[in-house]
């Protein structure tokens, strides 16, 4: 329990292929497509910085400079901006290499989600910290990592997000076993299990891309074996975590995610992102929406 307080580091694995992606990602990062105008590892790293984060950690591999070139200044283009007097746009360009501090670490060789966490041992140290996985895009109007920090400042150990899915989507994504607490909005984790086969998933709540994780999760990463699909599982350890007594890290709790949550991972998901996101937007949601009832009225 000694692990309480302010969570202010976080992970971001963002060493994968993006292989659904191809090929447009033959070239270019999965997380640097765009989702309207900003990639979509930039609504992540956004979404940390609201919370107060302000060191983040990329687990990265090859062919992700562009990623990195993202988050850092970029001299010959600001002065550009700057001499066409678009100095609003300057400020945003400039402003992406002071979210928070950057750091890199290569992941090496793909062998999973765990395996990514692990790479961020060292840097993290001894507290608590924050994962979250690019794919998953939380609406900034509702936010979950706050929750999840005053979660984790009250009860210790370490604090998923979970979103009731249909039950025929389960399979895809890590599934808990919960009991209540007091709080409607706060359960604790009794079992975990990745990507459940059909008719086997304990429940229909589904472990979305967003963690707060105890430190002790290294050393049980260390000495896990390859889970399902032969890959390190995070969920895995968080599993272990579950039953460790609380004095050496161990305890797994909740927070239900009843917000908007939209994933970027696979292309028809990612379609609905954009389109989510851009119709939100004041200055493109009116004429998109627009477009978009003649469209499927067959009027264009
Ligand atoms: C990962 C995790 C899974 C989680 C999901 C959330 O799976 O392994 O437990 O439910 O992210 O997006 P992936 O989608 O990377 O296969």
């Amino acid at each position: 329990m000694s692990n309480r307080g302010k969570i202010h580091k976080a992970v971001i694995p963002v060493a994968g292929l993006g292989t659904r992606f191809l090929p447009a990602t033959k070239a270019t990062p999965k997380e640097m497509l765009p989702v309207v105008d900003k990639p979509a590892i930039q609504y992540v790293v956004e979404e940390a910085v609201a919370a107060g984060i302000n060191d983040v950690l990329f687990v990265t591999g090859r062919n992700k400079e562009s990623l990195e070139n993202h988050f850092d200044r970029s001299p010959s283009l600001e002065q550009t901006l700057a001499e066409r007097g678009a100095s609003d746009m300057q400020a945003k360009i400039s402003g992406l290499a002071n979210l928070a501090a950057m750091h890199y670490v290569r992941q090496g060789v793909p062998m999973g989600l765990g395996h990514a966490v692990s790479m961020a041992k060292a840097h993290v140290g001894n507290q608590a910290f924050a994962v979250l996985l690019g794919d998953d895009l939380v609406d900034v109007k509702t936010p979950i990592l706050p929750e999840m920090f005053a979660a984790q400042a009250k009860l210790g150990g370490s604090i998923l997000a979970l979103m009731e899915v249909p039950d025929d989507q389960i399979h895809l994504y890590g599934c808990a076993a919960v009991e209540p607490t007091d709080n409607p909005d706060i359960v604790r984790v009794t079992e975990l299990v990745e990507k459940p086969a059909a008719g086997t998933a304990p429940s229909n709540l589904a472990v979305i891309g967003r963690y707060v994780i105890d430190p002790a999760v290294f050393e049980l990463l260390e000495n896990l074996a390859p889970g399902r699909g032969g890959e390190i599982q995070l969920t895995d350890a968080l599993a272990s975590l579950i039953n460790l007594p609380a004095e050496s890290g161990g305890g797994v709790h909740a927070v239900i995610f009843r917000g908007k949550r939209y994933d970027t991972g696979d292309k028809l998901s990612y379609l609905k992102s954009v389109v989510s996101i851009a119709l939100d937007r004041e200055d493109l949601g009116p004429d998109l929406r627009a477009w978009l009832t003649s469209y499927l009225a067959g009027q264009i």
